[in-house]
């Protein structure tokens, strides 16, 4: 396996792929690898590629308040992660060498991003997109694979990806969770043990909400409504969102529709998670 740490020698290494006709399949990550990551490895295989794995904390992501700081870099761990999974290349470049200093372009998607996450984090999809349509750039994937634990994330990098010809087919994997719900996030490792334990209520607010559908209830209002009361059953949890939205563009929705999802964003302590459920 071999790990590039510089843009140049990535584009050049990603070149040399092509030329052997292989296929090339792109996992963007910002690191601190899970079981969720590793379903996106091997969904990566499962298109019969040469797999890349990038590895970068991407600083335009994250508003001065948030945790790039903190945000966990165990590269060691990682990489030996990759290994085992087959991974042919992890791309780890410095910062420094994706935004010039004076930078100046970016990259906005400007419907699905705008609401949810969008709102509450300004900066956010823009630092995505920008980031993703550079990873595209370099290493011109056949194959990107995107999680749908960050469901407006993948309806973002989709219209990107088509809106801007990349040309690359962007494969959704399904959301990775823990024995007891909560969905693997590399952000789970700030909880303490009692956060950790009270975690659960995201997703079981979310199946409150899917089976109360299955079960004929179709107002928006009243799921939104039991999420919300499930999620407050947690002390320490406080609620950013618990919405339902259109299944493509996100739009708010009053009268809920197979394919619609719920989401939900909450903070336990310090902590924000967010997950969701299509329904
Ligand atoms: P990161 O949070 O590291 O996630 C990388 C990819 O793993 C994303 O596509 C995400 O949806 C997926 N993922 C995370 N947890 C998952 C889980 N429990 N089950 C399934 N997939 C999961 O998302 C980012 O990084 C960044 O925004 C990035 C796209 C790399 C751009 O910087």
């Amino acid at each position: 396996m071999d790990v590039i740490r510089n843009v140049r020698q990535m584009q050049d290494a990603a070149a040399v792929v092509k030329r052997s006709g292989r296929r090339t399949a792109l996992v963007p990550t910002m690191g601190a690898l899970h079981e969720g990551h590793v379903a996106l490895i091997r969904a990566a295989h499962a298109k019969g590629a040469a797999v890349a794995v990038s590895i970068f904390v991407n600083p335009a992501q994250f508003a001065p308040h948030e945790d790039f700081k903190r945000y966990p870099r165990p590269f060691e761990a990682d990489t030996a992660l990759c290994e085992r999974e087959g991974v042919a290349v992890v791309f780890a470049p410095a910062a420094e060498d994706v935004y010039a200093l004076n930078a100046s372009t970016w990259v906005e998607e400007t419907i699905v991003a705008k609401r949810l996450e969008g709102e509450r984090r300004p900066q956010f999809f823009r630092g995505v997109c920008t980031v993703v349509a550079k990873l595209f750039a370099i290493l011109q994937p056949d194959v990107a694979v995107f999680g749908m634990k960050d469901y407006q994330q993948l309806k973002v990098v989709q219209r990107l990806a088509r809106d801007l010809c990349f040309g690359v087919e962007i494969v959704p994997v399904p959301t990775v969770r823990e024995a007891d719900g909560l969905a693997l996030s590399s952000r789970n490792q700030y909880l303490d043990e009692s956060e950790r334990a009270q975690a659960t209520v995201i997703f079981k607010a979310l199946r409150v909400a899917q089976s109360m559908f299955n079960a004929g209830e179709n107002n928006a209002h009243q799921l939104a409504t039991a999420m919300m009361r499930t999620v407050e059953i947690a002390p320490t949890a406080r609620l950013d969102y618990a919405e339902l939205a259109g299944g493509e563009t996100l739009e708010p929705i009053t009268e809920v529709k197979r394919g619609d999802v719920a989401l939900i964003a909450a903070y336990l302590g310090k902590t924000r998670l967010i997950d969701n459920l299509v329904l």
